[in-house]
């Protein structure tokens, strides 16, 4: 397709305001032009193997309880290791919270198009905001959603008026909920990674934090197209609520592993900023989202994205590099990591943009000028 053909395809889309749903609304049976994924992704799909693997579920039910915390501690550590994402059940927040809020977000996104259009913005300081893909402009191709981002990055406080009244007492509520639960994920993580029980909660991470209630519309032929490409998360960590209908996939060893809808339960992944300051030791996983024909599917994701308000600096745990390890990361600030993170070049992850050269890299670049020479 022409570059100038696909840069009006994707302007008239955005001029609707009406996001994938209003494709849907509007009776297609095609998958546009702007949402194929390009020919070398597609045929890369169709050789890539499916993993049997399940992502381990954790139960923190009795984490207060003598040896109990021990083993629960155990379990994170090594799904944070060596798949960067698991499943939590008796986690402490109400099934009604969790449903609730999923139900408001549906509202949302199945509201007028005309009043739901008010909420539409890419305006990067505004705290709640409606748009269909995030990066419309940037990849590739467009994904199969749309989505409801309320943002408490750049302030603590979200006045419950700029939330639009359909979810807004079911946002409040599963928001509280979410954010002790923060906390408790974080002192696990801190323990897992053999710190003190308050490490994490001290460097702020679980300050900044971005609410994202996606809708994935049905898809008339998902194999063409994805629900969310494959990603990483620019937070330190990401809690997940997604309904009944399945799509999520986490990349490991090459392989996509299904994260099984489980009732009840809430997705952990570790995100890009944990892989930093845990200096690679845990993993920030690849993952994303598969297109449906079943749908809409709602999910919600919850990323903590450390502290930006106070500019703390953030970079491998000084408790955690040594002789033998040493600092794999330079040190930034939750803002350089954004910025990076939303203007990198397509084929390069965040994590890349901060890494220092280790000294069996050295030797190697040196083998090779030598090697040219
Ligand atoms: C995300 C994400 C997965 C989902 O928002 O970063 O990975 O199931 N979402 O919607
Ligand atoms: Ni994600």
């Amino acid at each position: 397709m022409q570059e100038d053909d696909r840069v009006k395809e994707l302007q008239a889309f955005e001029a609707t305001k009406a996001g994938v749903k209003g494709l849907i609304d509007a009776g297609i049976q095609k998958v546009p032009r702007m949402f194929i994924r390009p020919a070398d992704e597609l045929v890369e799909e169709l050789n890539c193997a499916r993993s049997a693997l399940q992502v381990p579920v954790i139960d923190l039910g009795r984490i207060g309880e003598g040896d109990h915390r021990e083993k629960v501690v155990g379990e994170v550590r090594r799904a944070s290791k060596e798949l960067g994402i698991f499943q939590i059940v008796n986690h402490g927040v109400a099934v009604e919270v969790m449903d609730a809020m999923l139900d408001g977000v549906r509202k949302f996104h199945e509201l007028d198009a005309e009043v739901k259009k008010q909420f539409h913005s890419r305006e990067s300081m505004q705290k709640v905001k409606y748009a269909s893909n995030v990066d419309l402009y940037r990849s590739r191709a467009a994904n199969w959603r749309d989505s409801l981002t309320i943002s408490l990055m750049g302030s603590d406080r979200l006045p419950p008026e700029e939330l639009p009244e359909i979810c807004r007492d079911s946002t409040i509520k599963y928001l509280d909920e979410v954010t002790s639960l923060g906390e408790t994920l974080f002192e696990l993580l801190s323990e897992a990674l053999g710190l003190k029980r308050g490490y994490l909660g001290a460097l702020k991470c679980g300050q900044g934090r971005t609410f994202i209630g996606h809708y994935y519309p049905p898809c008339p032929e998902p194999e063409l197209t994805m629900g969310t490409a494959t990603h990483t998360d620019p937070s330190f960590l990401t809690i997940l609520l997604q309904d009944q209908i399945g799509g999520l996939q986490a990349l490991h060893n090459n392989q996509y592993i299904n994260v099984e809808p489980l009732p009840g339960s809430l997705v952990v992944n570790i995100g890009d900023m944990l892989q930093i300051v845990s200096n690679d030791e845990f993993i920030s996983p690849d993952h994303r989202v598969v297109a449906n024909r079943a749908g809409p599917r709602i999910s919600v994701a919850g990323l903590f994205t450390g502290d930006a308000l106070s500019g703390t600096i953030y970079g491998p745990i000084k408790e955690l590099i040594s002789e033998n390890n040493r600092a794999r990361y330079k040190e930034l600030t939750v803002r350089d990591y954004i910025s990076k993170f939303f203007t990198r070049p397509i084929d390069k992850s965040g994590l890349d943009e901060f890494r220092l050269l280790q000294d069996e890299d050295n030797v190697q670049i040196l083998s090779l000028c030598a090697d040219t020479l």
